[in-house]
């Protein structure tokens, strides 16, 4: 009888600073301090399906701290889903790969739609473990995901670079943050760059009222405006960007020169923060430690500054919105910062 365990980790869903520094975390702490060896599993619930995995010895672990990416590949491949890519039954194909390795747990790197598949894998009787990971910073149960600090600093330092210009220009500049349903990184990177405007998919905006506000600042003999936008902003056509949308109404309803800048991937390139570094460092070893102690089914959080868990079942399809009345909003209304309403 085999006396250590098995396990093996995936990322799925999109990439983000960090991933490298949680398989890192997750796999060190299993070899080092358990003595259980440990499987990569490629392209999410892909390499699942697929049977695409390797081991992941200690050696291959070093050097991975810094790096963006995920050395595993990611995949936004949703097993419970209808597609017909494979036309297979998946769940018991993924049950199938499960057992063929002889895992006694598989650690799941992801954001919100990652926790809710390892969710429904509990339910099929396999020993899962969920991390949370997203710029977005939308993952439900847990008040951090990492790469969401790395993220923040690229979009603080883009719009920061924004002022320059906008004011050699007297323009308005708008700057489209990514973010489909939360708009944290939007609210976060908006304080920290100094946005005058910043609108959130959680909070309604009247463009009137935007454009009224612009137009006070004019008056104030401000010389330009920066405005901070969510992608995921609600706006009459699905197919024009939220920057491009705002971008042309606020230029229709100001006469003031405006651009757009739509930052894009960028934001979740390269390599992660000191922050991120270690809140995926401490999500890994965690991870293990639970493994160790066989309690399964469960997600790592960060509650405060204590990293705990909660059952994944909890998890489901919840997702972790900025509330209305936010201390950030309030204190940002409170300096005149315009969130449309
Ligand atoms: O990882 C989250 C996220 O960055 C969202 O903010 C964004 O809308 C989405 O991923 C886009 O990712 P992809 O094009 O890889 O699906």
């Amino acid at each position: 009888m085999r006396k250590h365990k098995k396990i093996a980790i995936l990322t799925a869903g999109g990439d983000c600073p960090g991933l490298n520094a949680a398989i890192r975390g997750v796999g060190k702490t299993a070899i080092v301090k358990y003595g259980m060896e440990v499987i990569g599993i490629s392209s999410g619930f892909l390499g699942l399906l697929d049977k695409e995995y390797f081991p992941l010895e200690e050696k291959r672990l070093s050097g991975l701290l810094t790096e963006g990416g995920t050395i595993l590949g990611t995949s936004r491949e949703k097993p419970f889903s209808t597609s017909k890519r494979h036309n297979i039954d998946k769940p018991n194909r993924i049950k199938e790969t499960y057992n063929e390795l002889g895992l006694d747990c598989l650690v799941c790197i992801g954001g919100n739609g990652t926790q809710k598949t390892a969710a429904l894998l509990v339910n099929e009787g396999l020993n899962i473990i969920g991390i949370p990971k997203t710029i977005d910073n939308d993952v439900w149960g847990t008040d951090q995901t990492f790469g969401f600090d790395s993220a923040l600093g690229i979009c603080t330092d883009a719009i920061d670079r924004l002022h320059s210009t906008a004011n050699s220009h007297k323009r308005i500049m708008v700057i489209e943050i990514m973010g489909h349903r939360a708009g944290w990184l939007a609210l976060y990177s908006g304080l920290a760059g100094g946005g005058d405007v910043i609108l959130i998919p959680e909070l309604d905006y009247n463009i009137e009222v935007v454009n009224n506000y612009l137009l006070k600042r004019v008056k104030k003999k401000k010389p330009y405006s920066i405005v901070v936008v969510a992608e995921g902003i609600s706006k009459p056509y699905a197919d024009q960007s939220a920057a491009s949308y705002l971008a042309e109404q606020i230029e229709l309803g100001t006469g003031i020169e405006t651009r757009k800048t739509i930052l894009g991937y960028i934001q979740r390139g390269g390599s992660p923060s000191s922050m991120d570094r270690i809140l995926a460092t401490r999500f890994g070893a965690y991870a293990v430690d639970l493994i160790a102690n066989e309690d399964y089914g469960k997600m790592v959080i960060k509650k405060g500054e204590k990293i705990k868990d909660i059952n994944l079942s909890e998890v489901g399809s919840k997702l972790r919105l900025v509330p209305e009345d936010h201390k950030l909003i309030t204190t940002a209304r409170g300096l005149d910062i315009c969130f449309g309403g």
